[in-house]
């Protein structure tokens, strides 16, 4: 049976079964040629609209693992400017319109894999992920989102395998999803995902934790507990997962840099020795402290490592599909 819902992989709802499709990540780590003829002669387009190094890399390595060809564009950097707007006139920035760049893609490669950021500007655009769905329209390819508007799938899968495989005990683990300080705006993407894949798990107790009007979107959150007191959202935490996002309300922004929010080892001792997790880039004594990093606490080498068996887990089953 498929461990996907159809050919693309966008969203945790995309996913039949998500703990077997971390089995099947962690089978990878163990035996990473498993399958080494599985994508012989097939080639994914990773497509890059915004920076990148985990997901390129990962992504890379595992369609080699596979024994596929990965051809790299960096579409945001030295590719003509798209326009994603239906019946947009083009006399401004935009050079080619996805409906005609989509299907070219469509002819060139088997899988189609893509990271396109929110504007942070226009809510309703990025929370309808257009800039993705167009390119699942017109490309008619398998899709594989390295990140989009409002999710992050694969470094979602990544997080799961990361607490399966270092969580041993017969109960359900504490996750704490807690928002850290930054100097810019960040997208709610990595949040969002998290959120949604730990709800769809289930195999978590999971809380987060964030300053008033950092609310995240509730499809994403769910029923989980959102606790404004960080000191008594980390109380037994067994996993701390550290994240900036800005606000959803007021779209994109943040009010201030709530220095006090940063994890410290000082605060990590609310927890149950929680291990700490962050998909990196982490900007260091602002979002997470030295001393948090530099600590045995500190898991997200492992977890960054693990980008590998997740997305081959991922192209192993769209290759099969
Ligand atoms: N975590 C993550 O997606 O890293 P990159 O932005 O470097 O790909």
């Amino acid at each position: 049976m498929s461990l996907l819902k159809s050919n693309t992989f966008i969203s945790a709802a995309d996913v039949t079964d998500i703990n077997a499709l971390a089995d099947k990540a962690l089978q990878y780590k163990a035996n990473p040629l498993l399958d080494k003829a599985l994508g012989e002669g097939k080639r994914i387009g990773c497509l890059f609209l915004n920076p990148s190094m985990r997901t390129r890399l990962s992504t890379q390595i595992a369609a080699q693992n596979l024994g596929m060809e990965a051809i790299i564009f960096n579409v945001g950097s030295e590719g003509w400017q798209l326009e994603f707007e239906e019946e947009a006139i083009m006399s401004g920035k935009t050079v080619e319109h996805v409906k005609d760049a989509a299907p070219i893609f469509g002819k060139y490669f088997d899988i189609l894999a893509i990271r396109t950021f929110p504007s942070l500007v226009n809510k309703e655009d990025d929370y309808s992920e257009l800039y993705i769905k167009q390119f699942i329209k017109y490309s008619g390819l398998p899709v594989v989102s390295l990140e989009s508007a409002t999710l992050h799938p694969l470094q979602s899968l990544t997080d799961v395998i990361t607490i399966k495989e270092t969580f041993k005990e017969p109960r359900k683990p504490k996750v704490v999803l807690s928002w850290a300080p930054h100097v810019k705006p960040l997208p709610q993407c990595v949040a969002n995902s998290f959120a949604q894949w730990m709800n769809a798990w289930g195999e978590v107790d999971f809380v987060v934790t964030h300053p008033e009007d950092y609310e995240l979107d509730k499809k994403f959150t769910g029923n989980a507990p959102i606790i404004y007191d960080q000191d008594e959202a980390l109380k037994d935490a067994d996993y701390v997962y550290v994240k900036n996002w800005s606000t959803y309300n007021d779209y994109g922004k943040i009010y201030s840099n709530e220095p006090e929010w940063m994890l410290t080892a000082e605060k990590l001792k609310l927890t149950n020795n929680a291990k700490v997790m962050h998909c990196l880039p982490v900007r260091r004594n602002v979002e997470l402290s030295d001393e948090i990093l530099d600590s045995e606490n500190s898991i997200v080498t492992q977890e960054a490592g693990n980008r590998v068996w997740a997305a081959q887990a991922v192209l192993s089953e769209l290759l099969k599909g």
